[in-house]
């Protein structure tokens, strides 16, 4: 499986914050959103990695990733020239999926919970061995802002809406989607919405439609931000925050799971530390280095 990881957009919501930045790297409490759902991916075991980014935002996230070989990853970029929907992703990225399964992340979200990946996983192993979609629900306040998923007392989902006035349940479809290599088709026939975007639920009705969507719904234990508000985004950096305080390990650390992951060496690691100095960071993945050999 490869991922495709959306950093572009415009982050209207986060003005005049992202006036002259990408939203992508501003920091949640200590480290760059974008870190967060590239974590995840590592943490599911995928190195193949596609960005998706803004032209005048290239070099930025060349300089924070190059091609990923820091982290024993293969990292590559597509250009998306304006802001046409989360579904433009599949279409730009159609060459890099190739006949993969596509694990397709929003850069704006944060994820954390216990069993999070185990359950991500399955997921990752049902599109693997049966195809089709698989998305996730979350239950929020505010479903309106979002994607919303309508179930039946079984469990089957009876509709999708992006942004509904009315929504029809509380349950959001969070920014992390599995999809088979039929999405890329998909996405190519779907027609843009009123707000002028092709919207990533459009894909989602397809299959659907198909009877090839699966929907796990995220319960209490889970915390979810789409960090593209300026609430959620204080909201998540306090959550980071308070958990690595806490336990004195990091969320959304890339290079400790790289190297958790067997893909990078111990020296590698260290090197990795070095330009960090003397921040926690860096002290951190110092720790981690040295906390084997003990
Ligand atoms: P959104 O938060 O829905 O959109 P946005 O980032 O443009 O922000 P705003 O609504 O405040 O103007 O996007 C979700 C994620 O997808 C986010 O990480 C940016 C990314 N994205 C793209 O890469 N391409 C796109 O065309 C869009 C709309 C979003």
């Amino acid at each position: 499986m490869k991922a495709v990881i959306l950093a572009g957009g415009s982050g209207t919501r986060l003005y005049p914050v992202t006036i002259a930045t990408n939203k992508h790297f501003l920091p949640i409490y200590n480290k760059p959103m974008i870190y967060y759902p590239l974590s995840l991916v590592m943490l599911l075991g995928i190195k193949d990695v596609m960005f998706i980014v803004n032209p005048e935002d290239l070099k930025d996230f060349q300089k924070l990733f190059g091609d990923g070989s820091h982290l024993g990853m293969n990292v590559q970029y597509r250009i998306q020239k304006k802001p046409n929907g989360l579904a433009e992703g599949l279409i730009l990225a159609e060459d890099f999926i190739g006949n993969d399964n596509i694990c397709y992340m929003l850069g704006d979200n944060v994820f954390f919970g216990h069993d999070l990946i185990k359950i991500m996983d399955q997921a990752r192993k049902d599109i693997q061995e049966n195809g089709g979609a698989y998305v996730f629900g979350y239950a929020v306040k505010d479903p309106e802002r979002f994607g919303v998923v309508e179930f039946d007392e079984k469990g089957n989902v009876l509709s999708l809406e992006e942004k509904p006035e009315k929504p029809k349940s509380n349950f959001a479809v969070v920014g992390m989607y599995f999809y088979d290599r039929e999405a890329v088709d998909i996405a190519k026939k779907i027609k843009p919405s009123d707000r002028g975007e092709l919207e990533i639920t459009s894909v989602n009705e397809e299959y659907l439609k198909r009877g090839k969507l699966k929907v796990k719904l995220l319960g209490r234990g889970f915390a979810w931000f789409d960090a593209g508000t300026h609430d959620s985004f204080l909201e998540a950096g306090e959550f980071v925050a308070t958990i690595e305080k806490k336990t004195g390990l990091m969320i959304g650390c890339i290079e400790e799971i790289a190297y958790k992951n067997k893909w990078i060496t111990r020296e590698q690691l260290l090197k990795l530390a070095k330009p960090l100095g003397k921040t926690e960071y860096g002290r951190y993945l110092i720790e981690q280095a040295e906390g084997e050999q003990i």
